[in-house]
């Protein structure tokens, strides 16, 4: 329960996640944590809490350094519950304290969940507080992740603390993202990004110009590790991924009840193997759907099938299906296949949650009675060969 220095006077004061597995659907194998961050100045400032499980963890690191009490100024950067939920204890410790928050959503916000008349000063882009030394800059970017969200900046320290901008899932004692690797980093940045913040291209863009205005040597987000050595990198990923920069790979997903749709998606994948197209297979019995979505985000095409039970799609389709659709990649190529005993309605429904998604068709969909013959699965791999 110790904290960790940033610079003299800037310590990181959260807490660990190591059993989460599952933030609202998205698996997150690895935990994660709840990124608070505690200046010391003439005024005492916490950036963010945590969820309200691990707030026992963030007043252990906060009073190795000063008594709680004499937090002056909690930021609040973001009202969801993983940031806010030990605001009404650290309040209990430290009533006096003033709770900076975005105008009008954040302080909206508070207020519906925690139900207190806490003393609000809400901010808006522009605004600033001096605490001594330093001068901290709010900058609102709704909707990255919710329509609260800001962003605190001290050009002081050089360090713009984030909030969900830049998070990723990672548990681990180490802090700083070169204690850890790029390749990582950016894996988990990725897979945060594709199941959290993907809807929200527009906004991040808006947000990158920002960003790439400021002065930064630190990037501290509000989950896993701080950026410092790796900033260019994680900067131009967001810059891709924010315009759903494909990377011309296909993903074939698929459900099956007695391998028949499982047959017609090897077919589908040997049309890519057959163009040289690098191409991943994910049947939905094996693979969780947001760790699909992470593919998804960057693929160029994306296939699904599923077989037809009681006039429908399998569920696990369905459910991919669903999850795609709220989270809105852009400018992909979809293609739907399946096999059906006698009324195969699953396969237009696929193809229907496709063009839902507003993606391009790359062939009308392909269904096949019962089992697949050898005849069958090598004409829907010439048909898409054709069309690839
Ligand atoms: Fe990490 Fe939108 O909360």
């Amino acid at each position: 329960m110790e904290p960790i220095k940033i610079t003299d006077s800037v310590y990181w004061v959260g807490g660990i996640d190591w059993k989460l597995r599952s933030f609202h659907g998205y698996r997150t194998p690895r935990g994660s944590t709840y990124n608070a961050y505690l200046i010391i100045d003439e005024k005492v400032t916490l950036i963010d809490t945590v969820k309200s499980y691990l707030v026992d963890e963030l007043i252990a690191r906060v009073s190795k350094i000063i008594d709680p009490s004499k937090i002056d100024y909690i930021i609040s950067n973001h009202v969801e519950m993983d940031h806010s939920g030990g605001i009404p204890r650290l309040m209990e410790l430290a009533p006096n304290a003033v709770i900076y928050t975005s105008f009008p959503n954040g302080e909206k916000g508070l207020k519906r969940h925690y139900k207190k008349d806490f003393n609000f000063k809400p901010v808006k882009t522009g605004d600033s507080l001096n605490i001594g030394k330093r001068t901290l800059s709010f900058v609102t970017v709704p909707m990255i992740h919710w329509p609260d969200n800001m962003i605190t900046y001290s050009a002081y320290d050089k360090i713009l603390f984030s909030n969900d901008a830049f998070g990723q899932h990672i548990a681990s004692t180490q802090r700083f993202d070169d204690e850890i690797g790029l390749d990582i980093l950016i894996e988990e940045a990725k897979s945060y990004y594709a199941n959290i913040v993907l809807p929200y291209g527009a906004q991040v863009q808006g947000a990158l110009k920002v960003v790439s205005a400021l002065d930064i040597e630190v990037i501290c987000p509000s989950h896993g590790l701080l950026i410092r050595s790796y900033i260019q990198g994680v900067l131009n990923s967001y810059a891709d991924w924010c315009v759903c920069k494909d990377d011309g790979t296909a993903i074939v997903v698929y459900d099956t009840m007695w391998g028949s749709t499982e047959k017609m998606a090897y077919a589908v994948m040997n049309a890519f193997e057959a163009k040289g197209i690098k191409a991943r297979l994910f049947g939905l019995q094996q693979n969780h759907y947001s760790d699909i979505m992470t593919h998804a985000m960057t693929a160029k095409y994306i296939c699904v099938g599923s077989p037809t039970l009681n006039n429908n799609m399998l569920p696990t389709v369905a459910a991919f299906l669903t999850y795609m659709k709220g989270l809105a990649p852009k400018g992909k190529i979809g293609f739907a296949f399946g096999s059906y005993g006698w009324s195969g309605q699953s396969v237009g429904q696929v193809e229907e949650a496709l063009k839902e998604c507003k993606f391009e068709l790359l062939d009308n969909f392909v269904k096949i009675p019962y089992i697949p013959d050898e005849e069958e699965l090598d004409k829907l791999t010439a048909q898409l060969i054709e069309k690839i």
